[in-house]
């Protein structure tokens, strides 16, 4: 068949060309048309039942017309006609993504962010989705915010995180202690200063969202250190292009190592998204491993690093405040940078307990309280 004119549609080969309802012409492929027929989608599981693998022949109409703004399509071999809005046909003609209501632009903040920083209660959270939202949303956009009048147990913490998602589990379990320890693992369970970091990039897929609950806090000094990699790698992009390519598309070596395991992934310390925005960085001095790469390399790449790693440290990006017993701070792990100040471990008692998500997690929950999805 070279091109066959039914109706207002073209017939090609591989596939046939319509008029969409603006009088726009597109073409849509017949394995593509097939496969994406109404029927193929379970409205109970919401999931596709139709299976492709099992025709036995490429799909091709026997019959096709346009009525009441849908193309009809009867299919060779096959006692089955589909039927398709136009709406739906021009969603899918230019092979844009489907629209995403958890892409939410970024908006970039600097050191003097904390009195405007997004905080919700915790009961609160418990009873309404409203709340909920405007939590999630501004982990979405700001990447941080603070979840206040935290019971002081344990559960409080994974209830919080589960009403992002489930509970992701690292190295160090489902959760973590922070607090002084007599032989410790990690720099995080001493007194000393903690450079600004992203946490456990040492695993394959770091987790995506972390929450920090404070227990206790009564010692001098330990503020808590946050910026905004994204606002500092926007800023590199502009300063020296170069240094952020280098960045952006090599991968340096990070690791974690102690009794019985022995972590290792390849990162790039600036993450792009889709549309080629900065989405975040990982970075982390005490678990960068020892770069092998070629040594040429390093004539440019560590030039870049070290800016970066610095550009992190400067005053305009680093917002400092002291995290409080009944707070817990939830941000984009893969997107803040944290650290503390050293503080005196005899001073008074500083416990926080951890946990994390997977930002996967945080917009498809986002996603089901905001959109009706397909299937409503
Ligand atoms: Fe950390």
């Amino acid at each position: 068949m070279d091109s066959l004119q039914i109706d207002s549609v073209m017939l090609e080969d591989t596939g046939l060309s319509l008029q969409l309802a603006d009088g726009s012409p597109a073409y849509f492929n017949y394995y593509w048309l097939r496969d994406n027929c109404p029927s193929s989608f379970d409205r109970e599981t919401r999931e596709r039942t139709f299976d492709i693998f099992h025709s036995r022949n490429a799909p091709k109409p026997s019959a096709v017309k346009v009525e009441e703004r849908s193309l009809v399509v009867d299919w060779e071999g096959e006692d089955h006609q589909s039927r398709y809005p136009l709406d739906m046909l021009a969603s899918y003609a230019y092979g844009e993504r489907r629209p995403d209501p958890s892409d939410l632009p970024r908006k970039p903040w600097y050191s003097d962010h904390y009195p405007d920083v997004c905080r919700v209660s915790h009961p609160l959270l418990l009873e309404s989705n409203e709340e909920r939202r405007r939590w999630m949303e501004a982990l979405l956009v700001e990447g941080v915010a603070i979840v206040t009048d935290m019971p002081d147990t344990d559960e409080a913490l994974t209830q919080t995180g589960l009403q992002i998602g489930q509970i992701r589990p690292t190295f160090f379990g489902p959760y973590f202690d922070v607090r002084t320890h007599i032989k410790p693992t990690n720099l995080a369970f001493t007194s000393k200063a903690l450079e600004l970091h992203t946490d456990v990039p040492a695993e394959e897929y770091a987790p995506g969202i972390q929450f920090l609950h404070c227990r206790a806090n009564s010692v001098a000094g330990g503020l808590n250190l946050f910026a905004d990699g994204t606002a500092v790698a926007n800023d590199l992009r502009e300063i020296d292009p170069e240094a952020f390519r280098l960045l952006a598309e090599t991968e340096v070596p990070f690791y974690k190592e102690h009794d019985g395991y022995d972590m290792r992934s390849y990162q790039r310390v600036i993450e792009l998204d889709q549309h080629g925005e900065v989405s975040g960085v990982t970075i982390s001095q005490h678990m960068a491993d020892i770069f092998d790469l070629p040594q040429r390399t390093f004539d440019t790449y560590y030039p870049a690093f070290v800016c970066f790693g610095k550009m992190l440290q400067e005053e305009k990006y680093v917002m400092r405040f002291s995290l409080q017993a009944t707070e817990c701070v939830t941000f984009d792990n893969h997107r803040i940078v944290h650290g503390r100040e050293a503080y005196s471990a005899t001073s008074g008692e500083r416990y926080l307990r951890g946990t994390y998500t997977d930002r996967g997690e945080l917009r498809g929950t986002y996603r089901g309280l905001v959109s009706e999805g397909r299937f409503k």
